[in-house]
């Protein structure tokens, strides 16, 4: 018996997020989805989560970009990206003939810049849902990124649902304090559902050059090396909040996949592991299936939170 892997992930929500499976592609590591669709079939997927997404066009950090670590790769992409009117003229409408829904990532400067790209993202045919990035720095208050406090991360979730109808997703940052008081904020000021983790702070240092290896200096670290850290705060958010929980961190197999749903994520979504596989999503819906099927289990609800302590 095939298993039933289907998840709604924003059942508060009037238009509700049905995923056909629980496998969605982390922001930043497929683009638009369009360069991947070439490469496999792309919407056999749950969910494709495309590139941070800014009001304007923008070219992104200085380069090198990208360092590998012994156990992480670092990036400082800096939200390179084509802006929110050429996503909306010239890839929705490629993804309203998909059958997988497609999720904008978005950033601002701004609470306003957060609104600002709700609103021109509610009801543009392609797209089904926004995640709100809140790893940016707010420039207006000294730039501490969003995510760091509970009160600057409510009022971004706050503006981006009073501006759209569109089911939305608080993506956390590790790099704060208290993840289960910034997850319970979002969820108070209204998120459908929550993804947790974007990247972790860190940098490397060319000894050679003796200067950082990365242009920005300081980057995000991803990768195998972030999924214990990644696991932990899953489960504490999950155990703090009642809305759907997306798990994201260093996943590279189904059964990495399996022990965030367990932990009580409802999703999972792949990053860096694309990057060595490009068809890490894939592999990792594969994974997933055999392990239902050889454990018997007959719906994702059946496991999701089921190794919670
Ligand atoms: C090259 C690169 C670009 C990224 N760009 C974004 C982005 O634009 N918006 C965002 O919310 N997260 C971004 N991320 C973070 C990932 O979506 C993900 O949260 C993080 O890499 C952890 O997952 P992983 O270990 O599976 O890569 C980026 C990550 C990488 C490696």
């Amino acid at each position: 018996m095939i298993p039933d892997l289907s998840i709604q992930l924003a059942p508060k929500n009037g238009q509700g997020l049905l995923l056909t499976n629980p496998v969605m592609t982390a922001s930043g590591t497929v683009g638009y989805g369009t360069e991947f669709s070439q490469v496999f079939d792309i919407e056999k997927l749950g969910a494709i989560i495309c590139k941070g997404t800014t009001l304007e066009p923008r070219e992104g950090n200085p380069q090198p970009r990208l360092f590998e670590t012994a156990s992480g790769m670092l990036n400082s992409i800096g939200w390179q990206n084509i802006g929110v009117k050429a996503l909306i003229k010239d890839k929705s409408p490629i993804w309203a003939s998909w059958r997988v829904p497609v999720i904008v990532n978005i950033g601002g400067d701004s609470v306003e810049d957060y609104a600002q790209l709700a609103r021109e993202l509610d009801g543009v045919a392609g797209i089904s849902g926004i995640e709100v990035n809140i790893s940016c720095p707010n420039v207006k208050a000294g730039g501490a990124v969003f995510g760091a406090e509970p009160e600057s991360a409510a009022k971004v979730t706050a503006a981006v649902k009073a501006t759209t109808s569109l089911p939305v997703i608080v993506k956390l940052t590790p790099n704060t304090a208290d993840i289960t008081a910034v997850a319970s904020a979002v969820a108070d000021a209204g998120a459908d559902a929550i993804s947790l983790i974007n990247t972790l702070k860190g940098t490397a240092i060319d000894i050679r050059k003796r200067r950082p290896a990365i242009g920005n200096i300081i980057g995000g670290l991803s990768g195998p090396a972030i999924k214990p850290v990644a696991l932990a705060m899953v489960y504490d958010a999950a155990g703090a909040v009642d809305i759907p929980v997306i798990g994201c961190g260093g996943i590279s197999s189904g059964e990495d996949a399996i022990e965030f749903i367990m932990a009580g994520a409802c999703a999972v979504q792949v990053g860096s592991a694309s990057f060595s596989n490009p068809h890490a999503a894939l592999d990792i819906l594969e994974g997933i299936m055999q392990f239902m099927e050889k454990e018997g289990i007959k719906s994702l609800g059946e496991i999701i939170g089921a190794g919670r302590g």
